[in-house]
Protein backbone atom coordinates (compact mmCIF):
# COMPACT_ATOMS: atom_id res chain seq x y z
CA UNK A 1 0.00 0.00 0.00
CA UNK A 2 2.59 2.46 0.73
CA UNK A 3 3.27 2.26 -2.63
CA UNK A 4 0.39 4.19 -3.78
CA UNK A 5 2.04 7.69 -3.25
CA UNK A 6 5.20 6.93 -5.16
CA UNK A 7 3.26 5.54 -7.84
CA UNK A 8 1.30 8.83 -8.05
CA UNK A 9 4.50 10.86 -7.59
CA UNK A 10 5.53 9.12 -10.90
CA UNK A 11 3.03 9.21 -12.93
CA UNK A 12 3.04 12.79 -11.92
CA UNK A 13 6.00 13.51 -13.26
CA UNK A 14 5.58 11.11 -16.30
CA UNK A 15 4.99 14.14 -18.54
CA UNK A 16 8.01 16.48 -17.83
CA UNK A 17 10.16 12.69 -18.12
CA UNK A 18 8.49 11.95 -21.20
CA UNK A 19 11.13 11.33 -24.45
CA UNK A 20 11.28 14.85 -25.81
CA UNK A 21 10.78 14.58 -30.12
CA UNK A 22 13.31 16.98 -30.84
CA UNK A 23 15.12 19.83 -29.40
CA UNK A 24 12.48 22.25 -28.45
CA UNK A 25 13.09 25.56 -28.07
CA UNK A 26 14.96 26.07 -31.45
CA UNK A 27 13.65 28.29 -34.39
CA UNK A 28 11.12 30.17 -32.40
CA UNK A 29 11.37 32.63 -35.28
CA UNK A 30 12.21 31.64 -39.14
CA UNK A 31 15.42 30.81 -39.03
CA UNK A 32 17.71 33.15 -41.54
CA UNK A 33 20.54 32.72 -42.87
CA UNK A 34 22.89 31.94 -46.29
CA UNK A 35 23.10 29.15 -47.95
CA UNK A 36 25.88 28.16 -50.80
CA UNK A 37 23.21 26.34 -53.41
CA UNK A 38 21.22 28.63 -55.07
CA UNK A 39 24.15 30.85 -56.64
CA UNK A 40 27.04 28.14 -56.03
CA UNK A 41 25.47 24.83 -56.72
CA UNK A 42 28.40 22.51 -56.16
CA UNK A 43 31.27 24.94 -55.84
CA UNK A 44 31.44 25.02 -52.46
CA UNK A 45 34.45 25.72 -50.31
CA UNK A 46 36.12 26.67 -47.08
CA UNK A 47 37.43 29.79 -48.71
CA UNK A 48 34.16 30.70 -50.09
CA UNK A 49 32.03 30.19 -46.75
CA UNK A 50 35.26 32.15 -45.39
CA UNK A 51 34.75 35.51 -47.69
CA UNK A 52 30.91 34.85 -47.63
CA UNK A 53 31.30 35.37 -43.64
CA UNK A 54 32.91 38.19 -43.61
CA UNK A 55 30.54 39.57 -46.24
CA UNK A 56 27.57 38.80 -44.00
CA UNK A 57 29.33 40.78 -41.12
CA UNK A 58 30.80 43.80 -43.12
CA UNK A 59 27.47 44.24 -45.06
CA UNK A 60 24.86 44.30 -42.23
CA UNK A 61 23.09 41.31 -42.88
CA UNK A 62 24.58 39.29 -39.57
CA UNK A 63 23.42 42.18 -37.62
CA UNK A 64 19.96 41.97 -39.32
CA UNK A 65 19.82 38.15 -38.07
CA UNK A 66 21.09 35.73 -41.33
CA UNK A 67 23.21 34.24 -38.89
CA UNK A 68 23.38 30.26 -40.14
CA UNK A 69 25.82 29.71 -42.91
CA UNK A 70 24.81 26.66 -44.77
CA UNK A 71 27.45 24.53 -46.91
CA UNK A 72 24.63 22.14 -49.28
CA UNK A 73 25.83 19.61 -51.32
CA UNK A 74 28.94 18.76 -52.67
CA UNK A 75 31.13 19.01 -49.63
CA UNK A 76 32.02 15.68 -48.63
CA UNK A 77 34.66 12.92 -50.69
CA UNK A 78 32.81 10.29 -52.89
CA UNK A 79 33.33 7.71 -50.31
CA UNK A 80 32.87 7.40 -46.46
CA UNK A 81 36.46 6.16 -44.54
CA UNK A 82 37.01 2.89 -43.16
CA UNK A 83 34.94 3.58 -40.26
CA UNK A 84 32.31 4.91 -42.02
CA UNK A 85 32.71 8.32 -41.10
CA UNK A 86 32.03 11.23 -44.21
CA UNK A 87 35.16 13.01 -45.02
CA UNK A 88 35.24 16.72 -46.32
CA UNK A 89 36.27 16.77 -49.67
CA UNK A 90 40.13 18.16 -48.79
CA UNK A 91 40.98 20.09 -51.66
CA UNK A 92 37.95 22.20 -50.81
CA UNK A 93 38.12 22.27 -47.14
CA UNK A 94 41.35 21.53 -46.59
CA UNK A 95 41.46 23.17 -43.25
CA UNK A 96 38.61 20.61 -42.20
CA UNK A 97 34.74 21.09 -40.63
CA UNK A 98 35.41 21.88 -37.33
CA UNK A 99 37.89 24.93 -38.05
CA UNK A 100 35.51 26.27 -40.00
CA UNK A 101 32.91 25.76 -37.46
CA UNK A 102 34.92 27.70 -35.24
CA UNK A 103 35.97 30.19 -37.84
CA UNK A 104 32.10 30.88 -37.97
CA UNK A 105 31.11 30.78 -34.61
CA UNK A 106 34.17 33.38 -34.13
CA UNK A 107 32.67 35.81 -36.38
CA UNK A 108 29.34 35.36 -34.27
CA UNK A 109 27.65 33.06 -37.10
CA UNK A 110 26.45 29.82 -37.02
CA UNK A 111 27.32 26.64 -39.03
CA UNK A 112 24.64 24.80 -41.33
CA UNK A 113 25.54 21.61 -43.32
CA UNK A 114 23.67 19.04 -45.98
CA UNK A 115 23.09 15.34 -46.06
CA UNK A 116 20.22 13.36 -47.39
CA UNK A 117 17.71 10.91 -46.26
CA UNK A 118 18.82 8.10 -48.84
CA UNK A 119 21.77 6.80 -49.57
CA UNK A 120 23.66 8.91 -51.38
CA UNK A 121 22.87 12.69 -51.92
CA UNK A 122 21.01 14.74 -54.85
CA UNK A 123 24.44 15.18 -56.34
CA UNK A 124 25.72 11.59 -55.72
CA UNK A 125 27.80 11.84 -52.49
CA UNK A 126 27.44 9.55 -49.45
CA UNK A 127 23.84 9.66 -48.08
CA UNK A 128 22.91 9.09 -44.39
CA UNK A 129 20.54 6.22 -44.37
CA UNK A 130 22.22 3.68 -42.10
CA UNK A 131 24.92 6.37 -40.36
CA UNK A 132 22.56 8.86 -38.67
CA UNK A 133 23.72 8.46 -35.27
CA UNK A 134 27.53 7.95 -36.09
CA UNK A 135 26.91 11.27 -38.48
CA UNK A 136 24.69 13.11 -36.12
CA UNK A 137 27.63 12.68 -33.50
CA UNK A 138 30.52 13.69 -36.11
CA UNK A 139 28.14 17.16 -36.70
CA UNK A 140 27.95 17.48 -33.64
CA UNK A 141 31.97 17.16 -33.32
CA UNK A 142 32.22 19.85 -35.39
CA UNK A 143 30.50 22.49 -33.87
CA UNK A 144 27.34 22.00 -36.77
CA UNK A 145 24.35 24.31 -35.75
CA UNK A 146 21.93 23.41 -38.40
CA UNK A 147 21.38 20.20 -40.58
CA UNK A 148 19.21 20.40 -44.18
CA UNK A 149 18.38 16.96 -44.74
CA UNK A 150 17.43 16.12 -48.30
CA UNK A 151 15.28 13.17 -50.16
CA UNK A 152 17.12 12.24 -52.73
CA UNK A 153 17.63 8.28 -53.27
CA UNK A 154 15.46 7.47 -50.66
CA UNK A 155 14.05 4.00 -52.40
CA UNK A 156 10.99 3.05 -50.37
CA UNK A 157 11.79 4.32 -47.35
CA UNK A 158 8.86 6.12 -45.94
CA UNK A 159 9.29 9.36 -44.95
CA UNK A 160 8.29 10.04 -41.46
CA UNK A 161 10.06 7.15 -40.28
CA UNK A 162 13.44 8.13 -41.89
CA UNK A 163 13.27 11.49 -40.66
CA UNK A 164 12.51 10.66 -37.26
CA UNK A 165 15.50 8.33 -37.00
CA UNK A 166 17.66 11.51 -38.18
CA UNK A 167 16.12 13.65 -35.57
CA UNK A 168 16.44 10.85 -32.80
CA UNK A 169 20.06 10.97 -33.69
CA UNK A 170 20.13 14.15 -33.05
CA UNK A 171 18.93 14.51 -29.72
CA UNK A 172 20.78 11.65 -28.74
CA UNK A 173 23.94 13.99 -30.08
CA UNK A 174 23.36 16.13 -27.63
CA UNK A 175 24.18 19.26 -29.50
CA UNK A 176 21.41 21.77 -30.17
CA UNK A 177 21.13 21.67 -34.20
CA UNK A 178 18.42 23.13 -35.83
CA UNK A 179 16.95 20.45 -38.28
CA UNK A 180 15.56 21.40 -41.53
CA UNK A 181 13.37 18.47 -43.56
CA UNK A 182 13.97 19.18 -47.34
CA UNK A 183 11.45 16.86 -48.10
CA UNK A 184 9.82 18.77 -50.98
CA UNK A 185 6.25 18.28 -49.83
CA UNK A 186 6.04 14.72 -51.57
CA UNK A 187 4.57 13.13 -48.28
CA UNK A 188 2.54 16.78 -47.01
CA UNK A 189 5.09 17.13 -43.99
CA UNK A 190 3.35 19.86 -42.57
CA UNK A 191 1.27 16.95 -41.47
CA UNK A 192 3.92 14.55 -39.48
CA UNK A 193 7.24 16.95 -39.43
CA UNK A 194 6.00 19.27 -36.21
CA UNK A 195 7.12 16.60 -33.92
CA UNK A 196 10.76 15.60 -35.64
CA UNK A 197 11.72 19.26 -37.61
CA UNK A 198 11.79 22.47 -37.08
CA UNK A 199 11.50 23.94 -40.43
CA UNK A 200 10.15 21.71 -43.87
CA UNK A 201 10.43 22.04 -47.54
CA UNK A 202 6.83 22.01 -48.47
CA UNK A 203 7.47 22.14 -52.55
CA UNK A 204 10.30 20.96 -55.17
CA UNK A 205 13.14 23.70 -56.16
CA UNK A 206 12.99 27.30 -56.57
CA UNK A 207 14.42 28.80 -59.51
CA UNK A 208 16.05 32.48 -60.44
CA UNK A 209 12.41 33.80 -61.63
CA UNK A 210 8.54 34.88 -61.08
CA UNK A 211 7.48 32.12 -62.95
CA UNK A 212 9.27 28.86 -64.37
CA UNK A 213 7.68 29.45 -67.47
CA UNK A 214 8.78 25.67 -69.19
CA UNK A 215 12.58 26.59 -68.59
CA UNK A 216 13.91 23.34 -68.23
CA UNK A 217 16.98 24.26 -65.97
CA UNK A 218 14.76 24.73 -63.31
CA UNK A 219 11.45 24.06 -62.09
CA UNK A 220 9.71 26.79 -59.96
CA UNK A 221 9.59 30.82 -59.86
CA UNK A 222 8.59 31.77 -56.45
CA UNK A 223 4.75 33.04 -57.82
CA UNK A 224 4.51 29.10 -58.32
CA UNK A 225 5.76 28.20 -55.01
CA UNK A 226 4.13 31.35 -53.10
CA UNK A 227 0.56 29.72 -55.39
CA UNK A 228 1.34 25.96 -53.66
CA UNK A 229 1.88 27.57 -49.90
CA UNK A 230 -1.66 28.86 -49.85
CA UNK A 231 -3.90 26.75 -47.17
CA UNK A 232 -0.56 25.78 -45.16
CA UNK A 233 -0.90 28.41 -42.68
CA UNK A 234 -1.90 26.69 -40.27
CA UNK A 235 0.39 24.36 -40.02
CA UNK A 236 3.27 26.81 -39.41
CA UNK A 237 4.13 28.34 -35.50
CA UNK A 238 7.12 28.76 -33.41
CA UNK A 239 9.83 26.10 -33.62
CA UNK A 240 7.82 25.20 -36.76
CA UNK A 241 7.87 26.46 -39.81
CA UNK A 242 6.94 26.07 -43.53
CA UNK A 243 10.24 26.25 -45.81
CA UNK A 244 8.54 27.31 -49.77
CA UNK A 245 12.67 27.34 -50.00
CA UNK A 246 15.59 29.69 -50.08
CA UNK A 247 15.78 32.75 -51.55
CA UNK A 248 16.73 34.18 -55.20
CA UNK A 249 16.81 37.64 -53.84
CA UNK A 250 19.38 39.45 -55.97
CA UNK A 251 19.92 36.39 -58.46
CA UNK A 252 20.03 37.04 -62.44
CA UNK A 253 16.51 36.26 -63.40
CA UNK A 254 14.70 38.36 -61.55
CA UNK A 255 14.11 42.07 -62.00
CA UNK A 256 15.00 44.45 -59.00
CA UNK A 257 10.97 44.54 -58.59
CA UNK A 258 10.75 40.80 -58.59
CA UNK A 259 13.34 40.38 -55.66
CA UNK A 260 10.97 42.98 -53.88
CA UNK A 261 7.98 41.32 -54.17
CA UNK A 262 9.79 37.92 -53.70
CA UNK A 263 11.18 38.67 -50.24
CA UNK A 264 7.88 40.68 -49.11
CA UNK A 265 6.26 37.48 -49.63
CA UNK A 266 8.44 35.13 -47.95
CA UNK A 267 8.29 37.85 -45.12
CA UNK A 268 4.29 37.06 -45.50
CA UNK A 269 4.75 33.92 -45.10
CA UNK A 270 7.00 33.72 -42.21
CA UNK A 271 9.47 31.88 -44.25
CA UNK A 272 12.83 30.99 -43.37
CA UNK A 273 15.02 33.63 -45.14
CA UNK A 274 17.94 31.88 -46.18
CA UNK A 275 19.66 34.14 -48.39
CA UNK A 276 21.35 32.45 -51.77
CA UNK A 277 23.05 34.86 -53.69
CA UNK A 278 26.60 36.24 -53.93
CA UNK A 279 27.14 37.91 -50.94
CA UNK A 280 30.55 39.51 -51.72
CA UNK A 281 29.20 41.20 -54.54
CA UNK A 282 25.73 42.30 -54.17
CA UNK A 283 23.71 45.69 -54.93
CA UNK A 284 23.32 48.23 -53.08
CA UNK A 285 19.86 47.64 -53.88
CA UNK A 286 19.66 44.08 -53.12
CA UNK A 287 21.61 44.47 -49.72
CA UNK A 288 18.61 47.27 -49.11
CA UNK A 289 15.93 44.69 -49.71
CA UNK A 290 17.50 41.65 -47.43
CA UNK A 291 18.13 44.05 -44.66
CA UNK A 292 15.22 46.21 -44.54
CA UNK A 293 14.24 45.97 -40.82
CA UNK A 294 10.60 46.21 -40.99
CA UNK A 295 10.30 43.31 -43.61
CA UNK A 296 12.34 41.48 -41.51
CA UNK A 297 10.08 42.15 -38.40
CA UNK A 298 7.09 41.13 -40.10
CA UNK A 299 8.79 37.58 -40.99
CA UNK A 300 10.51 37.45 -37.52
CA UNK A 301 7.02 38.36 -35.63
CA UNK A 302 7.38 36.65 -32.13
CA UNK A 303 3.60 35.88 -32.50
CA UNK A 304 4.52 33.36 -35.97
CA UNK A 305 1.22 33.35 -37.85
CA UNK A 306 2.01 32.73 -41.35
CA UNK A 307 -0.11 35.18 -43.59
CA UNK A 308 -2.71 33.98 -45.99
CA UNK A 309 -4.28 35.16 -49.44
CA UNK A 310 -7.21 37.04 -48.58
CA UNK A 311 -8.26 38.07 -51.59
CA UNK A 312 -7.57 37.20 -55.92
CA UNK A 313 -8.23 39.75 -58.06
CA UNK A 314 -7.18 40.25 -61.73
CA UNK A 315 -3.79 41.64 -61.70
CA UNK A 316 -3.14 41.92 -57.62
CA UNK A 317 -3.41 40.06 -54.60
CA UNK A 318 -4.12 40.91 -51.26
CA UNK A 319 -2.29 39.03 -48.47
CA UNK A 320 -2.26 39.34 -44.58
CA UNK A 321 -0.51 38.11 -42.00
CA UNK A 322 -1.33 38.74 -37.66
CA UNK A 323 1.24 40.31 -35.83
CA UNK A 324 1.99 40.68 -32.44
CA UNK A 325 -0.62 43.03 -30.73
CA UNK A 326 -3.42 42.88 -32.59
CA UNK A 327 -1.41 44.31 -35.48
CA UNK A 328 -1.35 43.53 -39.41
CA UNK A 329 0.75 42.94 -42.20
CA UNK A 330 -1.00 43.53 -45.50
CA UNK A 331 1.15 43.29 -48.82
CA UNK A 332 -0.83 43.99 -52.42
CA UNK A 333 0.97 42.14 -54.96
CA UNK A 334 1.29 43.37 -58.41
CA UNK A 335 0.43 40.08 -60.68
CA UNK A 336 0.38 42.01 -63.76
CA UNK A 337 2.71 42.66 -66.84
CA UNK A 338 2.58 46.64 -66.12
CA UNK A 339 3.08 48.85 -63.17
CA UNK A 340 -0.16 49.82 -61.30
CA UNK A 341 -1.69 51.66 -58.88
CA UNK A 342 -2.82 49.98 -56.27
CA UNK A 343 -4.99 50.58 -53.35
CA UNK A 344 -5.36 49.97 -49.66
CA UNK A 345 -8.81 50.30 -48.27
CA UNK A 346 -9.05 49.01 -44.72
CA UNK A 347 -13.12 49.02 -45.44
CA UNK A 348 -12.87 46.09 -47.85
CA UNK A 349 -10.28 43.46 -45.08
CA UNK A 350 -12.74 41.77 -43.03
CA UNK A 351 -10.41 40.43 -40.64
CA UNK A 352 -9.04 43.86 -39.06
CA UNK A 353 -11.11 43.97 -35.62
CA UNK A 354 -10.06 47.57 -34.16
CA UNK A 355 -12.03 50.42 -35.53
CA UNK A 356 -8.48 52.44 -36.76
CA UNK A 357 -4.96 51.99 -37.18
CA UNK A 358 -2.07 53.96 -37.95
CA UNK A 359 -0.42 52.79 -40.66
CA UNK A 360 3.40 52.66 -41.94
CA UNK A 361 4.84 51.83 -45.06
CA UNK A 362 7.34 49.02 -44.63
CA UNK A 363 9.59 49.25 -47.46
CA UNK A 364 10.43 53.13 -46.33
CA UNK A 365 9.86 52.35 -42.40
CA UNK A 366 7.69 55.72 -43.00
CA UNK A 367 4.39 57.06 -41.22
CA UNK A 368 1.58 56.66 -43.90
CA UNK A 369 -1.44 57.78 -42.09
CA UNK A 370 -4.65 56.43 -40.62
CA UNK A 371 -6.67 53.46 -41.94
CA UNK A 372 -9.13 55.65 -42.74
CA UNK A 373 -7.87 56.78 -45.75
CA UNK A 374 -7.17 54.37 -48.55
CA UNK A 375 -3.26 54.43 -49.77
CA UNK A 376 -2.71 54.12 -53.04
CA UNK A 377 1.02 52.67 -54.12
CA UNK A 378 2.56 52.63 -57.51
CA UNK A 379 3.54 49.04 -57.72
CA UNK A 380 5.96 47.64 -60.74
CA UNK A 381 5.11 44.31 -62.30
CA UNK A 382 5.50 41.33 -59.90
CA UNK A 383 6.68 43.86 -56.97
CA UNK A 384 4.61 44.59 -53.62
CA UNK A 385 2.95 47.36 -51.62
CA UNK A 386 3.57 46.06 -48.15
CA UNK A 387 1.83 48.13 -44.82
CA UNK A 388 1.98 47.29 -41.14
CA UNK A 389 -1.27 48.23 -39.26
CA UNK A 390 -1.03 48.65 -35.78
CA UNK A 391 -4.15 49.85 -33.66
CA UNK A 392 -4.18 53.46 -32.31
CA UNK A 393 -5.68 56.36 -33.62
C1 LIG B 1 17.74 19.21 -53.88
C2 LIG B 1 17.31 20.29 -52.88
C3 LIG B 1 18.06 21.57 -53.19
C4 LIG B 1 19.56 21.35 -53.10
C5 LIG B 1 19.96 20.20 -54.04
C6 LIG B 1 21.41 19.78 -53.84
O1 LIG B 1 17.33 19.52 -55.16
O2 LIG B 1 15.93 20.48 -52.93
O3 LIG B 1 17.67 22.60 -52.28
O4 LIG B 1 19.90 21.03 -51.78
O5 LIG B 1 19.15 19.05 -53.83
O6 LIG B 1 21.77 18.71 -54.64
Amino acid sequence: MKRLPLLLALAALAPVCARADKFEGLALTPPMGWNTWNTFAGDCSESLLKATADALVDSGMRDAGYVYVVIDDCWMKKERDAAGNLVPNPVKFPSGMKALGDYLHSKGLKFGIYNCAGTLTCAGYPGGRGHEFQDALLYASWGVDYLKYDWCNHGTANAPETYKTMSDALLAAKRPIVFSLCEWGENKPWLWAERVGHLWRTTGDIGPGYIANGKKEWEHGWKQLLDMNVGLEKYAGPGHWNDPDMLEVGNKGLTNAESRGHFAMWCMLAAPLIAGNDVRHMTPETRAILTNRTLIAIDQDPLGHEGFRYRVDKDKEIWAKELSNKSWAVALLNTGDAPAKLTLDAHELSFLSQPYYQVTDAWTGAPAGRSTEPQVSSVDSHDVALYVLKPGN
